[in-house]
């Protein structure tokens, strides 16, 4: 049985104070139970998100992190810290981070171990342009990605790892993919982790869609058989539309 997840990804937005106004305005909003609740904010509203999830449902996840724990690389995020400060999650791989920053899928797979080993969860993103999926090579570059980010990653890492599907033209756009569309690919997602690892470890993995998902279509993208859950930009900025979303089993 995999817990649905609704995870927030502020991207560049909020400072430490906004954090804590958020943070004010849905306490004692989130379910107890059945659905987990994430927020991804910047590196500087973490420790604000860290002390206000406390004693809270709520998780936590960073961006971003590097693939080393420590050393000479000024600007980046340590994972390690990040894991001493009591993140949760790390999101890897986001379009943004591998269109703006140029990550690659070898830089993915360094930093999802890396988070591993620092015993915090990534989320790990996937999705296609419109020009590949207009060609017909959504299937295979997708697929690619997720292979490429898990390679020598155990079963076991995988099976409690996150992987979160993300069409780059339904990102930020208000164009959503049907919940078909995203429950399809979700499920070939699922297929791949099948034949790279096993059926067991694919069932247990949650596989998140992500892409202008908001409380008006969040129940039919979760009502599909493989969808586990929203990795949501825009609607989680707001904490009344945050606080329907998680709630949308109600
Ligand atoms: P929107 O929900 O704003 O489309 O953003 C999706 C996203 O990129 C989440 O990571």
């Amino acid at each position: 049985m995999r817990t649905p997840i609704i995870a927030g990804n502020w991207k560049m937005n909020k400072n430490p104070k906004e954090t804590q106004e958020f943070l004010d305005s849905i306490k004692g909003k989130l379910p107890e139970s059945g659905v987990e609740a994430i927020i991804g904010a910047p590196a500087i509203d973490l420790t604000t998100l860290v002390a206000g999830a406390e004693g809270t449902p709520l998780k936590t996840a960073a961006e971003n992190s590097y693939f080393e724990d420590a050393g000479a690389f000024t600007g980046e995020t340590s994972p390690k810290a990040l894991s001493e400060m009591g993140l949760d999650y790390v999101i890897i791989g986001h379009s943004e981070r591998r269109q703006y920053f140029k990550e690659t899928d070898e830089d993915i797979n360094k930093k999802a171990k890396t988070i591993l080993k620092n015993n915090m969860l990534p989320i790990i993103c996937c999705g296609e342009t419109l020009e590949q999926r207009e060609a017909g090579k959504a299937e295979d570059w997708v697929t690619g990605q997720i292979e490429n980010a898990v390679a020598g990653i155990s079963a076991a890492d995988i099976a409690k790892s996150v992987i979160a599907y993300e069409p780059i033209w339904a990102i930020g756009t208000g164009k959503t993919a049907t919940a078909d569309q995203a429950q399809e690919m979700v499920h070939v997602i699922r297929e791949k982790l099948a034949s790279l690892y096993d059926q067991d470890t694919a069932d247990k993995t949650r596989i998140l869609y992500g892409g202008s998902v908001k409380p008006a279509n969040v129940k039919e993208l979760m009502a599909k058989e493989d969808i586990d859950g929203g990795l949501v930009g825009g609607a989680s900025m707001d904490p009344e539309s945050y606080v329907a979303l998680v709630n949308y089993q109600k």
